[in-house]
């Protein structure tokens, strides 16, 4: 079949490296520092990296109270000033979409009150805790023990066969220790470390994810997926590329192809995350520390105007996505099989742009746009996805289908481009409000008398008033707060406002208008549709009733088609130097933390819509999509048969 030469295509464009692992061969010499071993086996990116040098030298980092005094300081006041579910995370959500009940800052006490034994297991423990929330925008993760990637050479997948869901081999690299030549695609895995597959992937990935409320989009988020990001790539999902240290050197089987059944151990393959790792900088483990670990001193930074620099951060749910890699699955390869148009058979790419690809379909006059991200780089994106979406229009296309697969969110002010461009009589944003308590509405009153308008998060001046459609002009929006009772306590929130943008300037020329209504618009989601995605998906759902359909996730269970609304993600490092911008010195305030991490936090909660009163993060009757597929072995290599199953369905 045609999509088994793809596979094979895949693997032999597989980004893991196949160099020799010389590293792992080394004699163990006794009493050598692992960390001197892992900096003279990195080289770059395609170093291979032995699995020991790499826990060792993780290990190795001794606990320091002075650290784990200040990390668990700075983390409280992140959490318990600015972190905008921090109550809500103490209540229940319900079925099918329970997530666990998260006490952060009780959850952090007893971290810091215990023994351990190194630095690292502190650390990781801080990581594990914020990932239980299942917010994509919430996470403590430290880069000094996230500097190597651990893969598995076979991916896997969980397609439902004969009405029965299981895990299979999406495809397998032959030319790495452990993997048996022969075709592995589809074969059936039926344990991995001695446990049924599914629920070691599944077990796995509820404690390290975090991405969504939503268990089949964290099953998702292991597996391995299909989408389009300038070109379409295989992601290996999270189970088999990890920056997590695996329980073991090597991953156990045992399979079943046809009626063959065996059982084999593979090699983790170990390289350097080049977006952390620092080359040729450290020999030893105390040089790791200072190298790899410990902070910088921070000198003050100016801070800019946060609507320009920060509204389209990344959530650290999509740079851990990214970080894991995925396989470009190219026309350019010159093996003259598999070229880019083979593998969308169905459909043809008329237009692409920064984050979109636009298609026609063969046999319906659906088509298809595929939002990779909301990521802009260049202002010129608006007006090139206007031109994508007339190219359709004039197409003659008279439904659309959008598919957000993988989309990991960006610009807010993109997402409401989007909203305004195809419901341009509907409000195109979403209201929000912020966590205010007296230290918030501290920071408030100083940032209000600064002679510029926005460079501080607090000044009001920098979000409008849903009542006038016009920015604050007083500090009410803080000072004059909400009580809201969340997870069973009573905190003050600020008025609801939301951001004002661009996109009202950017609209279609005056005298042309869109050919679709509701209608005629579907959303195909894996459910990894966050943050500023879930802002055009959950808009065009809920307000405007267009028809959506998740894929994937666990059989016979409504799956959410989006995940981590939040509203809007802010970093420590840009609350530290406003809030000394301020001169504001109340105590309890943030502070820099003494080690290289990213520390992450939903500053601001949307709601599906202004009469709305629980936060689209836990608004869970709302987060199933109306259609639940599964993926079958074919759906899950060709997003185009996905595409002509929605076309089908729409009523005409
Ligand atoms: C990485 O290092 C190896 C060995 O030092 C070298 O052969 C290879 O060319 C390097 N690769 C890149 C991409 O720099
Ligand atoms: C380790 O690196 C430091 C700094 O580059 C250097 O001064 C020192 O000699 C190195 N030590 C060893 C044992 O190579
Ligand atoms: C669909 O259209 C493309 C591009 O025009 C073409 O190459 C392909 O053969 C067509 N596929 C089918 C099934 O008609
Ligand atoms: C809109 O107006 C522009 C400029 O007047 C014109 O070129 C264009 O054809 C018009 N478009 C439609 C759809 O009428
Ligand atoms: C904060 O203090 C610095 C130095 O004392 C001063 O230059 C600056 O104007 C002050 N800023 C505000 C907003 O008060």
């Amino acid at each position: 079949m045609k999509f088994t030469s793809i596979i094979s295509l895949a693997v032999a464009l597989c980004v893991v490296s196949s160099g020799a692992d010389a590293a792992s061969k080394k004699p163990n010499h006794h009493h050598s520092d692992p960390c001197k071993d892992l900096g003279t086996q990195a080289k770059n990116g395609t170093s291979s990296l032995s699995f020991n040098s790499v826990k060792g030298c993780y290990q190795a980092q001794a606990f320091n109270k002075h650290i784990a005094d200040k990390t668990v300081a700075s983390l409280e006041s992140l959490l318990g000033n600015f972190y905008t579910f921090l109550d809500q995370a103490r209540a229940p959500t319900g079925h099918p979409f329970q997530t666990r009940r998260v006490d952060l800052l009780d959850g952090i006490k007893k971290i810091h009150s215990k023994k351990w034994k190194s630095d690292y297991d502190f650390q990781m423990a801080l990581y594990y805790l914020l990932a239980s929330v299942n917010d994509g925008h919430l996470a403590y993760l430290s880069n000094c023990y996230r500097t190597a990637r651990f893969s598995q050479p076979i991916q896997l997948y969980a397609p439902v066969v004969d009405g029965r869901q299981s895990v299979r081999v999406f495809s397998a690299d032959a030319t790495q220790k452990g993997v048996p030549k022969g075709n592995l695609v589809d074969c059936e895995v039926k344990t991995i470390n001695g446990k049924p597959a599914l629920k070691a992937i599944q077990e796995f990935i509820d404690l390290t994810s975090g991405i969504s409320k939503d268990p089949g989009v964290r099953l998702n988020d292991a597996l391995t997926s299909v989408s389009w990001s300038q070109g379409w790539t295989i992601s290996g999902g999270g189970f088999s590329r990890r920056w997590t240290v695996p329980e073991s050197e090597v991953m156990e089987y045992s399979l079943q192809c046809g009626k063959t059944h065996s059982n084999i151990k593979v090699p983790w393959i170990v390289n350097p995350i080049t977006s952390t790792f620092k080359f040729n900088s450290f020999n030893s483990t105390q040089s790791y520390w200072a190298s790899q670990c410990a902070a910088a001193p921070q000198k003050a930074k100016k801070t800019g105007n946060r609507h320009l620099s920060h509204s389209s951060d990344l959530a650290p749910a999509t740079t851990l996505f990214k970080e894991r890699g995925s396989t470009r699955i190219s026309s350019s390869h010159n093996d003259g099989r598999v070229t880019k148009d083979e593998f969308i058979t169905k459909g043809k790419q008329v237009f692409t742009t920064s984050t979109s690809a636009f298609y026609t379909l063969n046999d319906s006059k659906a088509c298809v746009i595929v939002i990779a991200t909301e990521e802009v780089d260049d202002n010129n994106e608006y007006a090139n996805f206007i031109e994508g979406v007339q190219t359709l229009k004039n197409a003659g296309c008279k439904k659309l289908i959008f598919d957000v697969t993988n989309n990991g969110g960006g610009s807010i002010d993109f997402a409401y481009f989007i909203n305004a461009l195809f419901f341009p009589d509907a409000k195109p944003y979403f209201s929000q409000d912020l966590r205010d308590g007296p230290y918030v509405q501290g920071a408030a009153k100083l940032a209000i008398k600064e002679a510029s308008v926005g460079n501080s998060i607090f000044d009001a001046r920098g979000f409008f008033d849903p009542k006038t459609s016009k920015p604050f002009v007083d500090s009410s929006m803080f000072t004059k707060g909400i009580k809201q009772k969340r997870g069973g306590k009573t905190d003050v929130y600020t008025r609801r406002n939301y951001f004002g943008g661009e996109w009202a300037l950017l609209p279609l020329p005056k005298n042309e208008t869109l050919p679709w209504t509701a209608k005629d618009l579907a959303f195909i989601t894996n459910g990894f549709c966050g943050s500023a995605c879930t802002m055009v998906a959950s808009r065009f759902n809920i307000v405007h009733g267009v028809k959506t359909y998740a894929i994937g996730g666990i059989h016979k269970r409504a799956l959410s088609y989006f995940s981590f609304p939040g509203g809007f993600v802010y970093q420590n490092d840009y609350i530290v130097p406003d809030v000394q911008s301020l001169n504001y010195t109340a105590k309890g305030g943030p502070s820099y933390f003494p080690v290289k991490n990213i520390a992450s936090i939903a500053m601001g909660e949307i709601y599906a819509n202004d009469a709305s009163t629980v936060p689209l993060e836990y608004d869970y009757k709302r987060f199933a999509a109306n259609v639940h597929l599964d993926h079958d072995t074919v759906t899950a290599r060709h997003p185009d048969t996905v595409w002509v199953k929605v076309a089908a369905d729409f009523k005409h």
